[in-house]
Order: C-alpha cells, then structure tokens, then sequence
C-alpha cells in the first residue's frame, strides 16, 4: 500500500488557522484529492478554509501548478506561429468569441480558443456555434495544430478531458459547497486549463456587473491581478480588461441569434457595443502577439475577418452560409408608456433565455439552438408606448411564463437616460 506523506487535516487545520500552505503539502492535497485518496469532505472543509482565508500569490501558483501536473499539457511550439487565447469569465449575450478568434486569426496568428459548453444563465460558446448546421465541436489534437498551422489559423474546439482534470473534480465539489467565489480558486481553476493548453499568450475579459461571476468591479479587479499574476508567472504573457455586465451585450442573448449577431459583427455591423469590445480585445490578442498597431477596424470593414469566419467554420464541417434554426413560436414584450429605457439587468435576461430552453439546467440536456432573447432598444433609447422592447422566442409557449416572470422588474422605463459608460473601464497588466 502507498505510504502518503502528509495527513489532509493538517492542510486544512493550517489553512483553517490563517496560515500560508507549504508547497510540499499543498501539492500533495491536490494530487491525493485527484486520486482519492482526500475524500470530498475534506477537499470541501479545504475550500471553504481557503474562501474565508485567502492565500498568498506562491501558495495560489503552487495550486496552479499542481492541478495543471494532474493533466495533459499541450505545447504549440512546433506551429511556428504565435499562439493567444482569450478567456471572459462569463456573461449574458457574450458571443465575442466568435467574431474575435476570426479576426485576429486573420492577421497571421494561431488562436487555439477550447471552449466549454454552458450550464446556468451563461451561454456556452460551443452551443452558439452549434446552432451552424454541420459544425462539429470536437476535434482530435492533430485537427486542431493542422487547422491552426494552415491558412485558417483559429480553431474553436471543446476542450479535452485530459487539461488539468483536478479542476474538474474540485469545480463540481465547489458548486454544491458554496465555495465556488473563492478568489484563489477561480483564479487557478481558470488558469491551470489555460497554462495547460500550452497558449503563449492570454487576454482576460473579467466581467462584472449584475450578470457576472463577481458582482463589483473590486472584487474583478482583485480576480484579474491574481489571474495576470498566475499567466506571467508561468511564462503566459497575459493581460486584462475589466468589462461592464450589468446589462446583456449586445442585441441577441441565445445561440442562433447570436451567431447572427456575430455574423453581423464580421460584415462590419451589428450593436455598438459587440464591436467596441471585440476591437478592444484583438488589439490586447495582436499586442502580445508582437503586432501592437494592427488595423482590426479595417479587418473587420474589409471582409478579411468574415473570410477567416468562413474558413474557420468549413474547416469543422459547418456550411457558413446556411440558414440558421428559427424558433416555432414568439412573444413580444412592448413599452407600456412613452420614455427612455433607463435599466436593462443582464442576470434576469440571462436566466430568462435559459428558461425559454437557450442553456441547460444538467450537463446531460440538450439546448434549443434557436430559443432566447432579441432586444429591440437598450438603455438610453427613448421608446413610445407599444413599441417593442423585446422578442422573446422559444419552441413551445409554455416555456413564456416562466421566462416572463424572471424578467419581472429587470427592466424600467423611466424619463432620465442613464449615463453612459464605456464598456472597457480598466486595463490591468503584470
Ligand atoms: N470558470 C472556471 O473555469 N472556473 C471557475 O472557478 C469559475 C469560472
């Protein structure tokens, strides 16, 4: 029988107590927790030590590095390209990814960006994508570096099981332990499948407002520093914007609809702010990549980032041109008085598109590709009684009520415009 060096209670008692975990002990909590020898409860009592506690920057790298140790790591030396990613922590109506991997690509570098899928009022980035009829999420390791090595240069894939496979048991024990905000948890969980995925450089899109992670731009600020911190540690040239999600982004919040928007996007279109955080973050990508003064506007208005899109989406199968699902049945939601729209809440929004059957409830069930959400204003418009304020669509008019109801109150129309803030209010770097 295996010996284990170290007992899991005194790694809990010393965090428990306000103390720095050794590096030693540390390590071997993750691995042993991996393997099962740490039993949930323990790794659970862990956590929630470490939620009240804190830890300190090398106690935060040594975690990082010990879930990465428990995985694959994938290196894209052999590409000669540079590689960058690009990771947001989760919105309502954030579809960045799909006109931003295109875009950047086109400018000659490799963007491995592997995804997840959603679960909660987040949309996940492979159920957008697959709402494209024929398009396939998964692809070998030898399909990714060849797609990313030719011409198309930006792949979209689901991410393996093998990158750091402790964070995958440590996340589902948090979500059902109330440990999930823990700051040096996030932090590592987000950065271990990064720094494992072998990417050369990463651009955060740390979200806060009422439909994200971290409610106050404090607490962003303080998960960006530590995520920048990580990634620069580990070699991973990596930098942050801090990004406004009080209100949803964009027009559409679903799957279908948001490919639409995205293609709207790459035609050098579609909502203000889709395309001002889009712009904002290729020119973070193409910066670590060593090309600072790229024009991504005129890539965008061009039609070289719709070409990259197309090749990208043939590239996995999917036609690019083809129709795109659209719902059986709408429910359209009107201004009852004359005014401005001076509140659209993201999280309401977000939890209503999951309702009309946009996300999933359990990892197991499938997502309806064409239910969700199309607003027709956004705060500051003034709108007349009876004008639309938004569609609802989903594939059965049973699902309305329940969608209505989260929206109660998510939305006001007053007679003062809000002031308007820039979506990008912070840059944090190492
Ligand atoms: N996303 C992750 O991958 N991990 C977290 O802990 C939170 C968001």
């Amino acid at each position: 029988m295996r010996v284990e060096p170290f007992d899991a209670v005194d790694v809990i008692r010393a965090k428990r107590d306000g103390g720095a975990v050794a590096e030693a002990p540390l390590r071997w909590m993750i691995d042993a927790y991996t393997r099962g020898y740490v039993s949930d409860a323990q790794m659970a009592s862990f956590a929630m030590a470490v939620l009240q506690r804190g830890m300190e920057r090398d106690e935060i790298r040594v975690m990082t590095d010990a879930m990465i140790a428990t995985g694959e790591r994938m290196s894209f030396a052999a590409l000669g390209k540079r590689t960058v990613d690009k990771h947001s922590t989760g919105g309502v109506g954030d579809k960045i990814t799909l006109p931003l991997a295109p875009l950047v690509a086109s400018f000659g570098v490799a963007v491995p960006q592997l995804s997840g899928r959603g679960l909660g009022h987040t949309g996940g980035t492979l159920d957008k994508l697959e709402s494209i009829p024929g398009w396939r999420a998964a692809l070998s390791n030898e399909e990714m570096f060849a797609q990313m090595k030719g011409d198309v240069g930006a792949v979209i894939c689901a991410a393996g099981s093998g990158l750091a496979p402790a964070d995958k048991k440590l996340y589902a024990l948090r979500d059902v332990t109330g440990t999930v905000e823990a700051i040096p948890l996030i932090a590592s969980s987000i950065m271990s499948k990064k720094i494992a995925e072998g990417t050369d450089a990463l651009v955060l899109d740390v979200k806060f407002g009422n439909g994200a992670f971290m409610q106050d731009i404090d607490r962003a600020r303080e998960l960006a520093r530590t995520m920048v911190a990580l990634g620069t540690d580990s070699g991973v040239a990596t930098t942050a914007l801090l990004t406004d999600m009080d209100t949803p982004l964009g027009l559409a919040i679903g799957n279908a609809n948001e490919v639409r928007e995205s293609v709207e996007i790459l035609a050098g279109g579609g909502p203000a702010d889709v395309r001002e955080l889009t712009l904002a973050l290729a020119r973070e990508m193409l910066a670590l990549a060593g090309q600072p003064d790229a024009d991504v506007e005129k890539a965008l208005d061009d039609g070289r980032a719709m070409d990259s899109w197309k090749a990208m989406i043939r590239a996995q199968d999917g036609d690019p041109d083809a129709a795109l699902p659209t719902a059986r049945e709408t429910h359209v939601v009107r201004a009852a008085v004359d005014g401005v729209v001076t509140r659209m809440d993201a999280l309401p929004f977000g939890i209503a598109a999951w309702r009309l059957g946009a996300g999933r409830a359990r990892a197991e069930d499938p997502v309806i590709h064409a239910a969700g959400i199309d607003l027709a204003v956004k705060p500051g418009d003034r709108v007349t009684a009876g004008q639309t304020l938004f569609t609802l669509s989903a594939d059965d008019d049973a699902r309305f009520a329940r969608a209505l109801q989260a929206l109660d109150g998510a939305y006001e129309v007053g007679q003062t415009a809000p002031a308007s803030q820039p979506i990008v209010r912070e840059r944090i770097t190492a």
